[in-house]
Formats: C-alpha cells, structure tokens, sequence
C-alpha cells in the first residue's frame, strides 16, 4: 500500500438514487414513500426555464414538511454558467439546509467549479450555525469534466461521489446517439470469418471508458462511484444490462429516472447470498491458513490469497450495511 491513506466519504447506501423533477411537487409523496436510497429533487434540466423559481419554492417546501424518512436528500442545482445557481444555492441551503444532505453540482467541469459552491455552502452554513455539513455529489458529464475528473475528486473534503451524467457527456463528446444511455450498434467489433464463412457483430459498450476513468477517480479519492440515467424505462432488462456493466467496474449505484427502475437498481447493486456466502467462505479459509502461517490456499481448485480477502471484506462490508 502507499504511505498516503484515502480518506473515504460517509458511507451511505447509494445503490439507487431517483430523479424527481421540483416541478412535479404531485411526484413528492410517491418518492418519499418508496425503497430509493438516495432522491435528489432537481433544479436543473427536468425543469423548464419560467418554471425554476416555482421549483425552488416546492423543493424547499418538501425539504420542511415531507417526512423523508432516512433517505439521502440532495438538490441538483443549475450550472454554474446560469445565473439560477447562485439562487438555488443561498434559497435551498438557508431555508431548508438542515433537511438537506447533498447538492449535486452539474456539468462540473473543474476543481474551481468546486471550490465556488464549497464557499458559498460553508457561509452559509456558518451564518445559520448549521451544524451538520452538507456534502457534495458531483455529475461528470462533460469533456472538460472528464479530462478534469480525478482534480475535481479531490477539490473539497465535502465530495462524497461522482456521477456518470451519460446524456450530456454524450452531447458534449460529440459521441454519435441520441438515446439516454444503452448501446449503440455502430459501436461494435466484425469478427474475422468463421468456419462456416459467416461473420459475427459484437456489440461494444461505448460508454466503458468514461465509466471505468470515472471510477478510478472516485475511488482513489474514497468517493462513490454512481452510473446515471438509463432513459428508456420500458426496457427493465437493458437497465440491468447497463446496471451490471456499472456494478462490474465498481459502481455502487445507479439513477432511476422512473420509480420502476428503483427495484432494479437496488437489486443489482446489492450483492447476491451465493457471492456473499463465497466471500464468507473466503474469509474463513484464510482465517485457517493464517493460523497455519500460509498466505495463499485454495478453495474450489482456485488460489486464493491477501488481495482475495480484501475483495471479500468490501462485499461482506456492503452485505452489512444493506441489512441496517
Ligand atoms: C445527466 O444529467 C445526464 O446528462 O446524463
Ligand atoms: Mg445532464
């Protein structure tokens, strides 16, 4: 291990985290009432323009008054190339800061993004004494984002994770889609011919490197690492598709953009008995071959060794914290 210690961010459970327009106080209730870990009301692009200071208003409103229960709160705010931010950030935090846990900061494109909200957050707060401090949660969804995300990861001890914002990073990119996460066909490998002459497609998953630098970056900074929206929620499979790919990376959660992609998310990113009894087993065979002084076994006819109980403490750890 290197000598420096990554500090890791309070560990809330983060496996879903839905998106509900504040311009949709109806939507409130419903959300309030359902298995997501984490809701953020949103401020920024499910809301029309002449509707944002309405949204303000019934987002603190909801803030107060609705019994959240123990989800994670947050607020994404709007960029801060729009002149709502400021608002957004002084109206929410002032009025309704205690309830309040995150503010997802959009479009985030450098660590001095950061360092602006940060600021404005911490005067805040200390001019209303708060004494919980609200953390961040940060959308990387633009090239400069991307190209900036590991300084970004690092730019304020309120950072709690990174978000994978698929849409506008495709817009920024350039990349050639216009759906809400999925695949693309084009994005795909030709098989040389095969004995029969034929030749197969296989289909690539183009978002992968984004996804995998993201989660770097958040992990080495001891943040959580969140894959965002999958837009079509009549497609409960290709949302697991694009969950599992997430999960597989390192991801420990996911968005839903419909309350019916909560219950995918949840399960997906919750580990199954089967992995969570192996890692038991795991930790018990080399428990026994410590006391034997050896440092690998195996177990099933696969070696097991150091690294195998640090993989089987993180899901064991993850096993703990969903059961409360
Ligand atoms: C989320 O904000 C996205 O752009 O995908
Ligand atoms: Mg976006």
């Amino acid at each position: 291990m290197s000598f420096h210690v990554i500090q890791q961010a309070p560990a809330r459970l983060n496996r879903s985290e839905l998106a509900v327009p504040g311009s949709a106080p109806q939507m409130f209730e419903k959300a309030a009432q359902s298995d997501v870990d984490v809701i953020f009301l949103d401020l920024e692009d499910a809301v029309a323009p002449d509707d944002k200071a309405e949204a303000r208003k019934n987002i603190i409103k909801a803030l107060n008054e609705i019994d959240w229960g123990k989800k994670t709160m947050s607020v994404r705010i709007n960029g801060l190339d729009t002149h709502y931010m400021y608002r957004d950030v002084v109206d929410v935090v002032e009025q309704a800061g205690e309830r309040l846990d995150l503010i997802m900061i959009p479009k985030v494109g450098t660590a001095a993004d950061v360092y602006a909200v940060d600021m404005m957050v911490t005067q805040i707060e200390d001019a209303r004494g708060y004494k919980k401090r609200i953390g961040f949660e940060h959308i990387i969804e633009t090239a400069l984002g991307m190209q900036n995300v590991s300084a970004i990861a690092a730019a304020s001890k309120r950072n709690e994770s990174l978000h994978f914002g698929v849409a506008d990073y495709a817009a920024s990119t350039r990349a050639r889609t216009t759906i809400i996460g999925g695949v693309n066909p084009d994005y795909a490998v030709l098989t040389d011919p095969l004995a029969d002459g034929s030749r197969a497609v296989h289909w690539g998953d183009m978002w992968h490197y984004a996804l995998a630098r993201m989660v770097v970056a958040a992990r080495a900074n001891g943040l959580r690492p969140i894959d965002g929206p999958f837009g079509d929620f009549q497609d409960p499979e290709g949302y697991k598709a694009a969950a599992k790919r997430a999960a597989v990376l390192g991801c420990e959660g996911k968005w839903a953009i419909h309350p019916s992609q909560i219950a995918l998310a949840n399960e997906v990113m919750s580990p199954s008995e089967a992995e969570v009894t192996k890692a038991q087993r795991i930790l018990a065979a080399m428990e026994e071959a410590a006391a034997q002084g050896k440092g690998a076994v195996s177990l099933d006819g696969r070696l097991i060794d150091y690294a195998s109980i640090r993989q089987a403490e993180v899901l064991v750890a993850k096993a703990r914290q969903i059961a409360g």
